[in-house]
């Protein structure tokens, strides 16, 4: 590769929101031991990378200034480090860059790690595949590792709820749990009943009426799992609602989850709520992947800006009415 100098978009402080945000040339990095550089041919948002320059981490995160974010890519390998075994130069793939903590995904070029790539079938695109990191393994973390959903139709069937369906992470859910025998109650905004319903959804309530504020099911399901992708729901209002041994996976968990969760676990609640913050593993992607492949999931694509209107993209994310995901395209 004779280019030695990449566009990149990073911020160098605090704050700022996509106004913080600044375009750069900078030395294209180079792939070490383990490592592959790859050509970012897309990059999904998820909200956690503007709450990080919100100072969400401070000061943990970013782990230093400049900071180039977004950590879900698809691409094409270009170069491999000599310890790489299952990748070669022209390659697509998918990567996740080790979690929001790592960035680096909003440039011409990153490396990622060998251990955190995945071969991207030609069914797949690029931008279906860079939204599989966080959103998708948020969802399917949260239903099959800790909610205990099995995927397959012939288990008995499990109630779940899902709340804000229309988002990045709930898409993925509703369709997840439509993969299990399962009966479906989502919630979203008026305007996106008819699309939650099209991923799946067996009910869909709308969060500003009061039923869908009491997340009560219209045909009376009480919930096994609920997956929460909002914030502002307190236990109070998922109790009622739960089945005996209902169990709430709490993607957004504030001070009060924490709180719950401890007093439940010492007083040996049958319902529980769980915090969960997930860091996507290549197993995870891999088997996402193969999904998209198959037609059992698809990534819907909110909005897709080029890199040249990164800002653009993230002050989309920042409003938090995405429908689907936000992707950047190179
Ligand atoms: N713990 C983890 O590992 C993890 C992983 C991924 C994401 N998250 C967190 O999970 C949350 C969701 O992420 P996301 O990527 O899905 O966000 P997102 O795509 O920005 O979600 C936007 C969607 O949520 C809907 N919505 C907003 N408030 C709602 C409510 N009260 N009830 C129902 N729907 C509502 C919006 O509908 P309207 O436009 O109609 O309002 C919009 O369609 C974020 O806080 C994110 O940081 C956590």
């Amino acid at each position: 590769m004779t280019r030695k100098v990449m566009h990149a978009v990073w911020y160098t402080g605090y704050g700022g929101g996509a106004a913080g945000l600044k375009h750069v040339e900078i030395p294209i990095p180079a792939p070490c031991k383990d490592e592959i550089l790859m050509k970012v041919e897309a990059a999904s948002i998820n909200p956690i990378d503007w709450k990080i320059q919100n100072g969400f981490a401070r000061p943990v995160l970013p782990k230093k200034f400049p900071f180039i974010p977004l950590s879900d890519v698809a691409g094409e390998v270009v170069k491999v480090g000599p310890g790489v075994k299952k990748f070669k130069a022209g390659d697509k793939i998918v990567a996740t860059l080790g979690g929001p903590s790592a960035g680096g995904g909003l440039a011409e070029y990153v490396v990622a790690k060998e251990s955190l790539t995945v071969p991207r079938p030609r069914e797949v695109s690029a931008a279906d595949g860079a939204c599989l990191g966080i959103a998708a393994c948020a969802a399917l973390h949260s239903l099959t590792v800790t909610g205990g959903l099995k995927l397959e139709k012939t288990k008995p069937r499990t109630n779940v709820l899902i709340t804000a369906a229309s988002g990045g992470v709930g898409h993925y859910a509703v369709q997840l749990a439509k993969l299990g025998n399962t009966h479906v109650t989502a919630t979203c905004g008026a305007r996106n009943i008819h699309f939650v319903k099209s991923l799946g959804a067996d009910e869909v309530l709308d969060y500003r009426t009061p039923e869908g504020a009491a997340l009560k099911s219209p045909s009376g399901q009480k919930y096994d799992i609920v997956v929460n992708c909002t914030t502002g729901i307190p236990w109070s209002t998922f109790k009622p609602n739960l089945s005996p041994t209902g169990k709430v996976i709490d993607i957004t968990p504030s001070g009060g989850t924490f709180w719950n969760c401890a007093v439940q676990k010492l007083t040996f609640s049958k319902k529980q709520v769980t915090p969960l913050l997930v860091n996507p593993s290549a197993q995870e992607i891999g088997f996402l992947v193969k999904l998209v492949k198959e037609g059992k999931l698809k990534t819907v694509i909110d909005s897709r800006y080029p890199l040249s209107q990164a800002e653009a993209a993230w002050a989309k994310s920042i409003e938090g009415h995405a429908t689907g995901k936000v992707v950047v395209e190179l």
